[in-house]
């Protein structure tokens, strides 16, 4: 195989975007849009993966310091010609073939790519250029070929005369290019157009004379379209989105509703779960099988057993829930959360960094903070563990078979040893016993004949 080497464009600011970010730092699906670009080139092994950066280049390089790419700026966007000669001091002597593309086409799969490549090698052409027909082809640089088919050139939308702006094939704006060739078409490239800039485009022209142009017409446009614009930010996450539901329903998902689900393009789910409307699965939700997910439901880094329940507007961030274990309606696990088998978080509770032991019980409105909780427990509604003083966490445990009764302090440090009762409306700041009762409530008294007398007084 020939060597590869990629080259990607993102200079610019994205004016179109209306934003101080730049354009390929805007989320997709919780990545930036070059992750997605950087995430299809990978597969390809490029010998070498450089990346163009000029506006708020420090974030955008900093956003990707843990892959290797040789970075390349260039100083002024002048335009995409301007961006690939700024890479030239960098490609001089780089043997083989070089792929060009912009950094806003998240879309892109890597399928197209390599078949590019491919392409190119066996058309012996010295630049071959990835097309589709779009509907809407507005913005787009268009294809103009001669009578016989063969591409003459690329016309940009602002250069456009009518006639051009009827044409739907347009430029996909990847490129491969024979490195040899490419350093003195570059050296062509003017300036006089619409928008006074350096077209790469412009290349085509060139290339026609010089070793020929390969242009591979591709049907799916889908994954060819780039990110100008928020709505077309809106348009490819929705793609993003059926691309990944579709996926997982194909591997024995259910989605009620799929298209008002998002999620993560590294979520696994098991066969048989049935995920319900309105659900925001994150990056890092692994969900078993024949689970059922309630509606507004959001995840994110959470590890979900088999045959897990979760009702309807739950939050989880960070949270491990074993096997046969329910969850909600309303629950929030907080990073930490551990749940063990067969056991249970109800409504409007809170768990942070403690584990729920197996076949316990956490039913209603309740705060579990920095606690170890063992098996067969009961916590009763409104519990709360007062696990921060101020200054420090403080750690609760509660042994096995404890029960505890409603609307009750636990003040930490404090541990609840095996099979302890504590009475409902206890503040327990002290360690209790095995199989102990500890109360704190002060006795009841009663005033006989309060109300009667109270009216008489007032009235
Ligand atoms: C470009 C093509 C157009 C094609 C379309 C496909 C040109 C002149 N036009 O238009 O034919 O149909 O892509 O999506 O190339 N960039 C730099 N430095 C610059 C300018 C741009 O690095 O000085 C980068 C941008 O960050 C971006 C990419 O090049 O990632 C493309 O630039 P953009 O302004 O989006 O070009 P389009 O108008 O989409
Ligand atoms: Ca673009």
């Amino acid at each position: 195989m020939t060597q590869r080497t990629v080259l990607i464009l993102a200079a610019g600011q994205g004016t179109r975007m209306c934003s101080n970010l730049p354009k390929v730092l805007h989320t997709l699906a919780w990545k930036p849009i070059l992750h997605h670009v950087l995430e299809a080139v990978q597969p390809l092994n490029p010998t070498r993966l450089l990346v163009v950066t000029g506006y708020g280049a420090q974030q955008v390089e900093a956003a990707f310091s843990e892959r290797s790419i040789t970075w390349v700026r260039q100083k002024e966007q002048k335009g995409t010609g301007d961006a690939v000669r700024s890479a030239l001091p960098e490609l001089r002597g780089t043997p083989g073939d070089l792929l060009i593309m912009a950094g806003d086409v998240p879309l892109i799969r890597t399928e197209i790519l390599e078949q590019a490549f491919q392409s190119h090698v066996k058309s012996g052409c010295s630049l071959t250029l990835l097309s589709t027909t779009l509907e809407h082809p507005t913005g787009y640089g268009r294809i103009v070929r001669d009578g016989t088919g063969m591409v003459q050139a690329v016309v940009e939308e602002r250069d456009a005369t009518p006639e051009i702006r009827a044409i739907r094939e347009i430029n996909s704006g990847i490129y491969l290019a024979n490195l040899s060739r490419l350093e003195g078409w570059i050296g062509r490239l003017g300036n006089d157009n619409a928008q006074g800039e350096y077209y790469l485009p412009d290349i085509v022209a060139m290339a026609m004379n010089e070793g020929g142009v390969h242009a591979v017409h591709h049907a799916d446009g889908q994954s060819l379209e780039g990110i100008n614009d928020r709505s077309q930010l809106a348009r490819a996450e929705a793609v993003f989105r059926d691309r990944k539901v579709g996926a997982l329903m194909a591997t024995g998902v259910t989605f009620v509703d799929p298209g008002s689900c998002f999620v993560a393009g590294d979520v696994t789910i098991g066969r048989d779960t049935v995920i319900a409307p309105q659900c925001i699965l994150g990056p890092g939700v692994k969900i078993g099988s024949d689970c059922r997910i309630g509606p507004f439901c959001h995840m994110v880094d959470s590890a979900i057993g088999d045959k897990v329940h979760i009702e309807p507007f739950c939050h989880l961030e960070g949270a491990e829930v074993t096997g046969d274990s329910g969850v909600g309606p309303f629950a929030r696990l907080r990073p930490g959360a551990r749940m063990q088998r067969g056991s249970k978080v109800g409504n409007f509770c809170e768990i942070k960094k403690s584990t729920i032991g197996e076949g316990s019980k956490v039913s209603h409105l309740a705060y579990i903070g920095d606690a170890e909780i063992g098996r067969k427990v009961n916590v009763g509604a409104g519990t709360i563990t007062c696990n921060y003083d101020g200054k420090n966490k403080h750690k609760t445990v509660i042994e096995d078979g404890v029960f505890i009764g409603s609307d009750t302090q636990l003040i930490a440090p404090v541990r609840l040893g095996k099979n302890a009762v504590i009475a409902a409306g206890t503040s327990v700041a002290k360690d209790v016993p095995e199989g102990a009762l500890a109360i704190t409530r002060s006795p009841q008294k009663h005033v006989p004949d309060w109300n009667e007398r109270k009216k008489k007084v007032t009235s």
